[in-house]
């Protein structure tokens, strides 16, 4: 393949202009900071990993074990059973979410979801592919579900099961709803059958370690949960890890002679590459390199927090939170620095961010209008 001189510059200019949006991103919850160079030789194969990474199958041009061991690591990280779990590496949160409550619905059929209004919306789309009577649950300022709220929703319901999504950190504000508490609201009302999903985009990959622990893991009473690759962790495409308990997903299990596999995910082909970068990253930093990015992001994100504080803009954050939340900014900024706004703005101290950036940021934000 070659490509004429036009398509040559075309393709350069979108380098460069992706590079140049790269360096000033501060809205999203995306990692800066990588380096897969010694894994782009990869890219020469059609990897491709359809079928169950636990089980063999026809096509072998793949990195299911590579894939089995990231989600054997999350398995430990977040407390599953021992032999009781099972996982794969998806195409990132959205994925997870509706596979989690795939998985729910599956299990119970008549059930009613219930998640906050703080959920991601890929939590309330999947809730309309899988056509699931839902409700959505108030939250509080801070991000975190409204519990009197759920126990009021679910009481109205309480014959039928409850499929929940609890966010373990919100979109916005990185609220943590808790699991346990979610567990003993529904058992108070009267719900006997319940799912519990958890979603942990962003912070998974942490949470583990935070202190106090967030109560978001099988322990901790999740039958599934999930975390986007590239946010936290970082990778060059979109990817995440989605773990369940296996006796629910024997539910969905089906054995197809065409690839000689069990076809227990969500997509047929999946990307061969992300769980090498997955596999990559985790094997670089280890649980004390986790911890170290953790501990950076989070000082810059006091930091900014503190800086925005001392020039009158009114910014704060959860406990250990890397999303600094703040009101709406001038158009301006959120085109500049690509600041997700709704309701508040928000900045992500993610793996990368630097302080010179945050800087300028914090700047921006104090001369402009609001
Ligand atoms: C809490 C939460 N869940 C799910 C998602 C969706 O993840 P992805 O973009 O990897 O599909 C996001 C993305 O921002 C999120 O913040």
């Amino acid at each position: 393949m070659t490509l004429g001189s036009q398509n040559l510059t075309r393709l350069d200019q979108l380098f460069y202009s992706m590079r140049d949006a790269n360096a000033c991103f501060l809205g999203y919850p995306f990692a800066k900071d990588f380096n897969y160079e010694p894994l782009w030789r990869f890219l020469k194969f059609t990897g491709n990993n359809l079928g169950d990474p636990f089980e063999p199958g026809t096509y072998r041009v793949n990195s299911h074990a590579f894939e089995c061991e990231v989600v054997e690591f999350f398995a430990q990280l977040f407390r599953a059973p021992d032999d009781g779990f099972w996982g794969y590496i998806t195409n990132g949160g959205t994925e997870g979410n509706i596979y989690g409550l795939y998985l729910g619905r599956e299990l119970y059929p008549d059930g009613v979801a219930y998640f906050s209004r703080d959920s991601h919306y890929s939590v309330s789309k999947a809730a309309r592919l899988l056509r699931l009577e839902h409700a959505v649950v108030d939250s509080q300022s801070h991000g975190e579900i409204n519990y009197d709220d759920l126990a009021r929703k679910a009481s109205n319901e309480r014959n039928r099961p409850a499929l929940i999504v609890a966010n373990i950190g919100t979109t916005m504000k990185e609220g943590r709803d808790d699991t346990s508490k979610i567990r003993a609201v529904l058992r108070d009302v009267g719900v006997r059958e319940s799912y519990v999903h958890a979603d942990a985009a962003l912070c998974g990959p942490y949470a583990p370690f935070l202190n106090p622990k967030p109560s978001f893991d099988f322990e901790d009473g999740a039958d599934s949960v999930t975390i986007s690759g590239h946010k936290f962790l970082g990778a060059p495409m979109p990817c995440g890890v989605v773990l369940a308990r296996k006796s629910n997903v024997r539910r969905v299990m089906r054995a197809i002679d065409y690839i000689g596999s069990l076809d227990t995910t969500l997509s047929g082909s999946r990307n061969a590459y992300s769980p090498i970068v997955l596999w990559y990253a985790i094997r670089c930093l280890g649980i004390a390199g986790i911890k170290r990015m953790f501990d950076q992001c989070e000082q810059l994100a006091a930091y900014t927090a503190d800086e925005l504080n001392d020039r009158g803009v009114d910014a704060w954050r959860n406990p250990h939170a890397l999303t600094v939340v703040l009101p709406p900014v001038e158009e301006g900024v959120k085109a500049k620095w690509q600041i997700a706004t709704q309701d508040v703005s928000h900045v992500v101290v993610t793996p990368g961010t630097t302080k010179q950036q945050l800087d300028a940021l914090i700047e921006a934000i104090a001369n402009s209008g609001r």
